[in-house]
Parts: structure tokens; C-alpha cells; sequence
């Protein structure tokens, strides 16, 4: 008989989730090493819906637009965000939003919901458009490293309209190394604190973070300033609760390490696609150049170009590549049985790819969000880069409205291109980067376009 997960419970209907044999961490350097063809070729091999042993844990993943409704709508709240998430994550984002479940999660979600009203985000628009427009005049041009300028103005960003502190460039970069060692340690191979590893590097730069917050708090907590970090010190509930300053740390950092990677690595892809499709690039520049540099928040609207280039980029390459949930009982999915305790995850990436929802579907192809295709819309899971369900990305709206931004004022001062033929190679190891970081030409047009 094949391996299975767990025997389906006599008479209950479900089947039992057919389980990969081979070797479990080789599955895995499979899986980063190409996502793709790892995703077909086992789900050629085993269906949809499949089981592997890796890592310590056993994970399923259920493939396609209905088991993501399925698990991320979570109607029979069988699934867990937190247990799953820890498993990679928790040491280093201890308690943030994403790692709280049912009440707790309902709770915190309600007061930070304060820090991303419309008003909050006019607010954060008009702290971040004269840093942006001033960081855009001094872009350097020549041979540029697209993913190392966006992660640097994004970080710029971030201390402005998430921290409002101002720091020297050294503290600033290691403030900024410190969170790409929090990430990056929640894939390491080995799990555990051996000195010098990523797991012990993330458990270091966890405390340089927490150190850091701490020590701000008694000034934010004193006076009201227009940034996330005092608006989550002053944040409110409907029934008068607010976070204590373990709370507002703990949210912090997740929210940075939230927001920052997801956007730097949507604007590469954003930059990569539009220099390997000059025609896109062009016409995103034409709308904005009919505009003016400055946008408010309400003009974002009017970048359509630019809207579905960043949807396109955001569903061939979702930063976050998929969705891990833990059952927290015996449950199931499509019709397979689920024992409590396993990890089921919805491979957003590979679904963002599936030919009964896209057509060409590995093909850039923005107009296939225009309203007479509307291709994202054929299922409600078609398109879900910010998640579904109640832990939906509560920076959607912050996160294109940077993005937009920045781009916006790349596209009116600047244009840049690959070599023909470039592909960019991609590093799925933890979200997906480019290894080369993208290397572009970038040339400065006339000052009067910007
Ligand atoms: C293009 C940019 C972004 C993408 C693609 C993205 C994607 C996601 C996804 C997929 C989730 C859900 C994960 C899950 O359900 O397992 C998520 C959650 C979250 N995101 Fe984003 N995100 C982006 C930007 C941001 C920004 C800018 C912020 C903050 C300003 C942010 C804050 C959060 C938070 C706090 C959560 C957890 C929400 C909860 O659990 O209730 N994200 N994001």
C-alpha cells in the first residue's frame, strides 16, 4: 500500500492524504529549488492534495482556488494561524497580529485596525511622499541593484512613517540587519540556537529589535505623533482597550518585518517585468506623466497601468508564497481526512499559476485584469497575494499605496532595462528574491519629468 498521512476514520466518507516516500529534506531543497516543476510533478504523482514528513512535522499541501477557500476561510474553525506560522516564525515574532488566533486574534486585530483607517493612511501618504520624492532625485543611474535601492528606500520609509525616529545610516543598517536575520532564520536547516547559525542570528537580532522598542516607548506613549509606532501607543478599542507595551513591541516588529520584504520584493518584480516588457514600462510612464509628481491618496486610483502590472507581478510572484494553517482538531479538506495537529498549506505561488484559472498562465500578461477579462475574478481564491479570511494582510492598502508611490516617481524620472533574454533567477529558499538582485541600466530622463 502507498504511504498515507493518517487512515480516514471508518465510515466518515473522507479519504486518506496520500503521503510523499522519498527522503523529506531533499523534497524540500526540490521544492525551493524550483516550485514549479516541484509542485506539478508531485501533484501529477499524487494529486491535489498530498502529505509530506519534513523538518520534524507533517505537513500537507492542498493545491487549487477551493482548498484555499476552504482552509483560509476557515468556516468550521479547524485551522490555526499561529501554531503553523510559530513553527517557522515564532521565536523571532513572538506574538505578533499573524501568530494570535480566534478571540485573541480578534481582539488585537480590532485595535490595530486603528492604525490603517483611511485617515491614518492620508496620514502616513503625506509623511511618506517628500521622502520618497527627495530619495527619487538622488536614484543612482549606470549599473543599479534594483532589490538593494528598493530595501534601502523602503527601510527610509519605515523609520519615517512606522517608527518616526530619526537614526544615524549605522544604526539604521543594523536596525535593517537585525530584520533580515529574523526572517531569514525561521528557514534554516538546522533548528536550533548553534552559534553562528541563522537560527541563532535570528534569536540575537530578536532582542536588538525588542531592545530597541522598549526604549522608545516612554517617548511615544508621551506625545501623539502621525506614526504607526505611536498610533499603536495610543490606539484604542470600542470598549476602551488598548496594548500594553509587550503588545505594541511585539506588533511592531512583526509589522515591520510584514511590510518591508513583501513590498521590496513586489517593486523588483514590478521593475523586472516592466524592463524585460519595455512596452509596459512605457505606458505605465505615459499615465504618469500625465499626473503630477506629487499624488495624494485619492490619485492612486488613477494609475491603472501601474495597478495591473503590480497585480500581474503580485500573482506570477507572491512575496508570500503560501499559507501555512495547523488543524487544531480532526478535520478535513476536498474530502481528505486531516488529523488535528498536521500543517496544511495553501501553495498560493503555485496556485497564482493554475491554467483553469489564467490563461497562459506563466505569461506576463497584465490585461488580463482589465475589466473585459477579468481573469482574477473567476474564483474568489483566483488572486489572493494578500491572504484571505481574517488574517488578510491588514497593510494591503499601505503596502500598494508605497509601492505606487515609489514607482510612480521611478517611472517620471527614470527609465532602465536587462540585457535581451534576461531571466531573472530566483531564490525561494524563504520569499522569493532575485539571487543577482536584480542588476538594471538605469538612465536619468530630463529633471522635468519628475
Ligand atoms: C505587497 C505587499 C504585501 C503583501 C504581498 C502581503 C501579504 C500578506 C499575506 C499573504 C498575509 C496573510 C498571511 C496568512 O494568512 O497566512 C499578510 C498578513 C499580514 N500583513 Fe501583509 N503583505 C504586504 C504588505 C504589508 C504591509 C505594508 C503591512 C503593514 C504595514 C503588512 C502587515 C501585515 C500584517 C500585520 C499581517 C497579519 C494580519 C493578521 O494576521 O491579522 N503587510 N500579508
Amino acid at each position: 500500500m502507498s504511504a498515507i498521512v493518517a487512515p480516514a476514520p471508518a465510515g466518515s466518507g473522507l479519504t486518506a492524504v496520500p503521503r510523499v516516500q522519498r527522503n523529506g529534506i531533499l523534497e524540500i531543497m526540490a521544492m525551493r529549488r524550483d516550485p514549479f516543476a516541484y509542485g506539478a510533478a508531485r501533484r501529477a504523482e499524487l494529486g491535489p492534495v498530498s502529505g509530506l514528513n519534513a523538518l520534524g512535522i507533517q505537513t500537507v499541501t492542498a493545491a487549487g482556488a477551493d482548498a484555499a477557500g476552504e482552509v483560509l476561510m476557515n468556516k468550521d474553525r479547524a485551522f490555526a494561524s499561529g501554531p503553523a506560522w510559530s513553527y517557522f516564525i515564532g521565536p523571532f515574532f513572538n506574538r505578533g497580529v499573524m501568530l494570535l488566533d480566534f478571540e485573541e486574534h480578534r481582539h488585537h486585530r480590532h485595535i490595530m485596525q486603528e492604525a490603517f483607517t483611511p485617515a491614518a493612511l492620508k496620514g502616513y501618504m503625506q509623511e511618506m511622499s517628500p521622502l520618497i520624492a527627495d530619495a527619487m532625485g538622488r536614484f543612482p543611474t549606470g549599473r543599479v541593484l534594483m532589490l538593494d535601492e528598493f530595501k534601502s528606500l523602503t527601510l527610509d520609509v519605515a523609520l519615517e512613517v512606522f517608527l518616526g525616529v530619526e537614526l544615524s545610516r549605522d544604526r539604521a543598517e543594523r536596525l535593517n540587519k537585525a530584520f533580515i536575520d529574523t526572517v531569514r532564520a525561521g528557514v534554516a536547516y538546522v533548528r536550533a540556537p548553534v552559534p553562528g547559525g541563522r537560527w541563532w542570528k535570528g534569536l540575537r537580532s530578536r532582542k536588538v529589535l525588542e531592545e530597541f522598542f522598549f526604549e522608545q516607548i516612554p517617548a511615544k506613549r508621551a506625545r501623539a505623533t502621525p506614526d504607526l509606532f505611536s498610533v499603536l501607543c495610543h490606539a484604542e478599542s470600542d470598549e476602551g482597550h488598548r496594548f500594553s507595551d509587550e503588545d505594541v513591541v511585539n506588533h511592531m516588529i512583526f509589522v515591520l518585518m510584514a511590510a518591508h520584504d513583501t513590498s521590496t520584493i513586489t517593486m523588483s518584480q514590478m521593475a523586472y517585468r516592466m524592463a524585460a516588457a519595455p512596452t509596459w514600462q512605457e505606458a505605465a510612464r505615459a499615465q504618469s506623466q500625465e499626473l503630477d509628481g506629487h499624488l495624494g491618496y485619492d490619485d492612486l486610483a488613477r494609475l491603472d497601468v501601474l495597478d495591473r502590472v503590480m497585480k500581474e507581478s503580485l500573482r506570477l510572484c507572491p512575496p508570500v508564497p503560501a499559507q501555512p494553517r495547523m488543524a487544531v482538531k480532526d478535520t478535513s479538506v476536498q474530502g481528505f481526512f486531516v488529523p488535528k495537529g498536521t500543517i496544511v498549506s495553501i501553495p498560493q505561488l503555485t496556485n497564482h499559476r493554475d491554467p483553469e484559472l489564467y490563461s497562459d498562465p506563466d505569461t506576463f500578461d497584465p490585461d488580463r485584469f482589465g475589466p473585459e477579462r477579468a481573469e482574477d475574478k473567476s474564483h474568489r481564491m483566483a488572486w489572493i497575494p494578500f491572504g484571505a479570511g481574517v488574517h488578510k494582510c491588514i497593510g494591503l492598502y499601505f503596502g500598494q499605496m508605497e509601492i505606487k508611490t515609489i514607482m510612480h516617481r521611478l517611472l517620471r524620472g527614470y527609465e532602465w532595462s536587462v540585457p535581451g533574454g534576461y531571466e531573472m533567477p530566483m531564490d525561494y529558499s524563504a520569499l522569493p528574491v532575485p539571487k543577482d538582485k536584480l542588476p538594471v541600466t538605469m538612465r536619468r530622463l530630463s529633471a522635468a519629468g519628475r
